[in-house]
């Protein structure tokens, strides 16, 4: 059987970690040539470097998406070194929990710039490009908290709910130019994101899930591949909750 992604030029923003890694891990395997991007301070290029060769060729961009400057040169440079680009995933990301009337503007803002406004920017700048090819396809990171609420989350879940309603406007402006955009949702999964969470937290997010455990970085990272590939050539515009059942509703 052929690879999924043979020849295919991929993007992963906060690719050094997490969800993001596990795809790019999961992406080199299917033959596509990967550029993991993520913070100038991140692990990413021995990452990188570790991963070189495991499939196609994988290199490391650095680029912080709440930069307008940096995000269009991770395309730039993507193209320069790789040709084209047809997959991004825009999955950089930050957590946050504070109550709505304890936030400063400043850390409200922040989330948004970089979980929102991050998304539009790297997409912005994607689509410019595959325009030119007539072909891409774009998938934005959002999370089951872009289609629940939760306390503590206000300027989290406004990104992510911001994410979803962002990604049908892309797909229906991108449709008529051979581009397809779509979102994913993922329930609580078992990263680094997670790691600081005391047991009974930890237990009680456990217990939103039917299926009865945290999701784990490689089944999203496969809800990505398939977004990705041609496999889902006449998907755009949807977003995919990877969520155990979360939002299906109460057992
Ligand atoms: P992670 O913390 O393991 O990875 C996030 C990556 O984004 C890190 O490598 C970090 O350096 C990078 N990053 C942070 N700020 C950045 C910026 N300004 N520019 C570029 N890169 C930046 O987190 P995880 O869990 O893998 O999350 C990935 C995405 O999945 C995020 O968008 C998150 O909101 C979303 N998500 C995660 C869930 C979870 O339970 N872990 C659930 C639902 C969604």
């Amino acid at each position: 059987m052929s690879k999924r992604l043979e020849g295919k030029s991929m993007i992963v923003t906060g690719g050094a970690s997490g969800i993001g890694l596990a795809t790019v891990e999961r992406c080199l395997k299917e033959g596509a040539n990967l550029v993991i991007s993520d913070l100038a301070s991140s692990d990413g290029a021995a990452k990188a470097q570790a991963l070189n060769g495991q499939g196609g060729r994988c290199i490391f961009i650095p680029c912080d998406v709440s930069s307008t400057e940096q995000v269009d040169h991770l395309i730039a440079e993507t193209v320069r070194q790789f040709g084209k680009v047809d997959a991004v995933f825009n999955n950089a990301g930050i957590g946050g929990i504070t109550p709505a009337v304890d936030y400063a503007d400043a850390d409200y803002l922040r989330i948004i710039d970089i979980n929102l406004n991050g998304v539009f920017r790297v997409a912005r700048a994607a689509l410019r490009q595959m325009y030119m090819q007539g072909s891409g396809s774009i998938i934005n990171c959002a999370s089951i908290l872009g289609t629940l609420g939760q306390t503590g989350t206000a300027a989290y879940s406004a990104a992510k709910g911001g994410v979803v309603n962002l990604t049908r406007t892309l797909a229906l402006e991108a449709a008529p130019k051979g581009v397809r955009v779509n979102s994913i949702g993922p329930g609580y999964i078992d990263t680094p994101l997670l790691k600081d969470l005391p047991p009974e937290m930890r237990q009680g997010l456990v217990n939103l899930h039917p299926i009865g455990r945290l999701g784990r970085d490689e089944e999203v990272a496969n809800a990505v591949l398939f977004m990705a590939s041609d496999e889902a050539s006449f998907v755009t515009g949807a977003h995919l909750l990877v969520d155990g059942g979360y939002a299906a509703g109460k057992s």
